[in-house]
């Protein structure tokens, strides 16, 4: 077998009536729910740990679909509880861990940097930690493409430096640092991905793009932070999951994989494809009363534009089109706003939060 992958062979002392057991974090939010419905759907001899403290931005409803599949667990807790994450690998017997729970919201991260930290630092610390005393064979760490710092143009390989400009970024890039230590010192096989923005159904709708499609769909206008030049890339949800199936089975231990896409716009030319899809009108004038500019983030980042192509050699593309995508996203919206119960707190243009350190 190659290095780095791993069969399918049924039934291992390990895990006992299933091929592999796999543990994935923060699996009842936006993309690692993708990713926990595939995984159960596509491999039903493995099984699949769902493990999600259930925060604000969580919703039990992604996951309906498999809820009842007999390859499938959902467990409610904590990553930054050590005596509770410790219990889970002894008595679950994981054999890979996908983890993407975390502090996701770029906006609240500048009010809450401990917070961030805590959960993902501290959080990742404890898991990578229990992880590597029981042995598993595979940790896949979630980063993201924001802890390489902005750039208009130059494209960011694995090898560019991390020089992140956001208090969320920060905290990923310190993450991705303890991950790294399990393998340097230890030959731990951790692997690390670094992801560029990505939208579908079951985001919370805090985030850019369910925000102005929800804004939109309630006859309310797009807010746009600064001048909203800021440029972001965006792969749809289902490309995204299957990547992470990808570095599950190839990814080589110890590497770092920027999963990306060449497709870019500014937030500003979102807002009018958006405004030009939902309030079906191409006139200018028109596109114009639905956009609101208000003040900018404390910092925004031009864009993040990268190299992909080590993700490309394992055999990934991203497949969905944009006007696809983007199509089932404000569908699925129509109907499913109310899935969270604080959705529409989500919509103001920036977090209601008091200040913390
Ligand atoms: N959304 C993006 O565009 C994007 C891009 C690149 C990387 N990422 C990374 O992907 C991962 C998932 O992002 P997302 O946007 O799907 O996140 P999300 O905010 O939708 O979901 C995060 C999930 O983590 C859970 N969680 C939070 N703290 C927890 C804790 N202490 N213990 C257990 N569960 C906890 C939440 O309940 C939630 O279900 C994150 O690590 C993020 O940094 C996201």
């Amino acid at each position: 077998m190659a290095a780095g992958s791993f069969g399918d062979e049924a039934s291992t002392a390990r895990a006992p009536g299933f091929a592999k057991r796999v543990l994935v974090t923060g699996g009842a939010g936006f993309i690692a729910s993708h990713v926990v419905v595939s995984l159960v759907e596509k491999y039903p001899n493995y099984m699949v740990i769902n493990l999600d403290k259930l925060d604000y931005c969580a919703s039990l409803k992604n996951l309906e679909i498999i809820s009842e599949k007999q390859n499938y667990k959902f467990i409610q807790g904590d990553i930054c509880e050590p005596s509770f994450i410790k219990a889970l690998f002894d008595t679950e017997k994981i054999d890979v861990v996908l983890h993407f729970a975390a502090q996701t919201y770029v906006d609240l991260s500048f009010w809450r940097k401990l917070e961030f930290n805590y959960v993902n630092v501290y959080g990742t610390y404890v898991l990578v930690g229990a992880a590597y005393e029981a042995n598993v064979e595979k940790f896949i760490y979630v980063s993201t493409d924001e802890v390489y710092g902005g750039s208009c143009d130059k494209e960011f390989d694995e090898s560019s430096p991390k020089q992140p400009t956001n208090p969320y970024a920060a905290s990923k890039a310190a993450a991705e640092c303890f991950v790294q230590y399990y393998w340097e010192k230890y030959q731990f096989p951790v692997v690390i991905t670094r992801c560029s923005n990505v939208y579908g159904p079951h985001q919370f709708p805090e985030k850019v793009i369910p925000k102005f499609i929800s804004l939109l769909q309630q006859n309310r206008k797009c807010c746009i932070h600064g001048l909203g030049l800021q440029r972001r890339n965006f792969l749809y949800a289902s490309d995204v999951a299957e990547a992470f199936l990808t570095v599950m089975k190839k990814g080589h231990p110890g590497e770092i994989y920027n999963i990306g896409t060449n497709f870019e716009m500014s937030i500003t030319q979102l807002a009018k494809e958006l405004i030009h899809l939902i309030k079906n009108t191409s006139s200018e004038a028109e596109t114009e009363y639905w956009m609101d500019y208000v003040k900018d983030r404390p910092t925004n980042d031009l864009g993040y534009p990268m190299d992909s192509e080590k993700m490309h050699s394992l055999g990934w593309r991203p497949k969905v089109s944009w006007n696809e995508g983007i199509k089932k996203t404000i569908e699925w919206y129509q109907e499913n706003f109310h899935n969270w119960k604080n959705a529409e707190k989500a919509l103001e243009p920036f977090p209601v939060a008091e200040e913390s350190v």
